[in-house]
């Protein structure tokens, strides 16, 4: 680990996390497609020697989606923009292990590794909603765990890929006629119950050997599947005590599937609210939670649940008995969503609401906000977070010029950069080709 004890990360969200981020009039309305804006955001949290920003995706939308993903940059593009515009932090993005071609998304993210010069993350999803299928050509979404064993031979195919190419494999020795060492090019030849593929790929590796892989599945099979080859973890953190279990977890099964729990950096979400009096907090969070009607929140909260029409039930009646409605999309998040309603006895308002924006941990005077991320970290719930303030306008601010200071004074955290590539920021090692031959003497 660098000598931040503490990382962060600011999730890319158009106008931010809140669904509707974009009526605050601390953003443009546009955000979402507004470059100007990805700029500005990206380039203070270079400043402030953020680890990474992250762009999230989805392959759905419906006239019930959250507004800001209608018209949205798509990652990848979006990153590769950035690139060249900045030097040091992470440029991190979703892609869908359900709809894509293993060749694309590897020639694709090792192009963005390259121009970065070794920055490069993929967060790797399943995809959700099944009204995906229907932009891909498919008559069918496949269901939950076959998901995840795609994703589980789409991985292998990517990673196996990136390592076509030995590190020295380039020789272009001009005088005699060689471009590269035939010895060092290596073909796949995979050949799987998905995915048949040969190889090579035609792009070589990178500063930092291959791009870093991010995951945010949290059912049983997506945390198995992320302990197995995930580098960094997205968590919805919650309590301390539910990151503390998650951070937990996770590292055990790390260490299960063979791996060193420090082999995977665990990054719960952050959405601060910060005031210097608990009434401004408060007056803040009001205004946050104003943004929505209840109409909005229904359909935000169906969305979880593919869509689920939540207008057919009674407000103010207990959350509805729902079944398996939610297994085939979100999972970890509807069986949460179910299990607290139960717990809390909530009422379908209640919920909906409560879901739009959620009260955290991270809502107080800067010193409060600074405190909770020291103590997360030192009570191993975190070995970082993904910022995700509810508008990226004044909150995000308020995070970088408040409680980042706090930080550094603390010893907690440092605004320069250990490393330029994104595997040596996060304190991974470098990734070893596969097929290069170590002689140890
Ligand atoms: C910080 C964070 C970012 C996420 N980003 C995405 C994303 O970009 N696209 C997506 O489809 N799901 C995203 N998710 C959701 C998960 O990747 C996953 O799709 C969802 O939890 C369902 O998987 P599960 O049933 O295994 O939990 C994110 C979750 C978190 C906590």
């Amino acid at each position: 680990m660098s000598s931040k004890k503490v990382q962060f990360g600011v999730m890319l969200h158009g106008p931010g996390g809140h669904m509707n981020a974009w009526r605050s009039d601390d953003v443009p309305s546009d955000a979402s497609t507004n470059f100007e804006h990805y700029m500005n955001v990206t380039k203070k949290a270079e400043k402030a020697g953020f680890s990474f920003v992250f762009v999230a995706d989805g392959l759905y939308i419906n006239e019930k989606s959250i507004p800001h993903f209608l018209s949205r940059f798509e990652p990848l593009t979006i990153l590769a923009a950035l690139a060249p515009i900045t030097s040091k932090i992470g440029l991190v993005g979703t892609i869908s292990s359900s709809y894509s071609e293993p060749f694309t998304v590897a020639r694709q993210l090792a192009s963005i590794d390259k121009i970065s010069g070794g920055r490069a993350g993929w967060n790797v999803v399943t995809s959700p909603l099944e009204g995906s299928a229907y932009n891909f050509s498919k008559d069918k979404h496949p269901e939950h765990s076959l998901r995840y064993d795609i994703a589980e031979e789409h991985l292998q195919v990517v990673q196996g890929l990136w390592d076509s190419w030995e590190d020295d494999a380039f020789v272009r020795d001009a005088e005699n006629n060689q471009y590269f060492d035939k010895e060092k090019m290596h073909e796949l030849n995979y050949k799987g119950e998905y995915f048949q593929v040969k190889g090579p790929l035609n792009i070589d590796r990178s500063k930092q050997g291959q791009p870093i892989i991010f995951q945010a599945g949290a059912s049983k099979k997506g945390s198995g599947f992320a302990a197995k080859y995930a580098d960094a973890v997205f968590t919805n953190g919650g309590t301390l005590e539910q990151a503390q279990d998650a951070y937990k977890d996770l590292r055990q099964k790390a260490v299960d599937a063979g791996r060193s729990a420090d082999d995977i950096k665990i990054f719960p979400v952050l959405s601060p609210i910060i005031g210097e009096t608990d009434e401004e907090v408060q007056k803040k969070y009001k205004e946050i939670q104003n943004l929505v009607t209840i109409e909005e929140a229904l359909a935000y909260l169906g969305r979880y649940f593919d869509h689920h029409d939540f207008t057919q039930y009674d407000l103010d009646a207990p959350f509805p008995e729902l079944g398996d409605v939610g297994k085939n999309s979100f999972q970890s998040t509807t069986d949460e969503i179910k299990r607290r309603a139960k717990e809390n006895n909530l009422t379908l308002r209640e919920v909906a609401l409560e879901e739009t924006t959620r009260e955290t941990p991270f809502m107080g005077t800067p010193e409060k906000v600074a405190e909770k991320i020291i103590e997360w970290v030192d009570e191993q719930a975190a070995d970082g977070f993904v910022l995700t303030p509810h508008v990226l306008g004044e909150l995000y601010d308020d995070f970088l010029n408040k409680v980042i200071p706090i930080l550094v004074e603390k010893g907690y955290y440092d605004t320069s950069y250990e490393s330029d590539t994104l595997r040596g920021e996060l304190g991974l090692k470098f990734k070893e080709n596969r097929y290069s031959q170590r002689v140890n003497i």
